[in-house]
């Protein structure tokens, strides 16, 4: 049993951790102006500010193979339940 003391503003998610999982994130969802730059820039979906619930329910939808984009389900598959909370934690707005 793993206790975690988080903000309460975050039911599971640590965005610290999230920020860590980010790093494979980032190289298409580019923080700053979210577009992708390789292998030509392209627009993808800006998900910082994004509500965290959306952000979990999406995740898990490609996850899962209810949303399909083959580039999302790949790099979702590969996400646990904690991974997916930490990551909306860092992505969701902190207020
Ligand atoms: C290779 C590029 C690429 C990488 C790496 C990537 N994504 Fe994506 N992501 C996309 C694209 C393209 C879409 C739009 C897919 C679609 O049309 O459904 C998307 C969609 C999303 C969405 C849904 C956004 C919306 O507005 O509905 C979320 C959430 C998301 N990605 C999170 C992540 C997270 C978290 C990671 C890292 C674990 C990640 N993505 C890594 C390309 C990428």
């Amino acid at each position: 049993m793993i206790v975690l003391a988080v903000p309460s503003a975050f039911a599971a998610g640590d965005p610290e951790a999230g920020a860590q999982i980010n790093a494979q994130c980032q190289g298409c969802h580019g923080i700053i102006d979210f577009k992708a730059a390789y292998p030509k820039v392209y627009s993808v979906p800006k998900i910082g500010g994004q509500n965290y619930d959306y952000i979990v329910l999406a995740l898990k939808a490609y996850r899962d193979g209810d949303r399909t984009n083959e580039t999302m389900h790949a790099i979702a598959s590969s996400l646990s339940d904690q991974d997916i909370d930490d990551l909306a934690a860092y992505y969701s707005p902190t207020d």
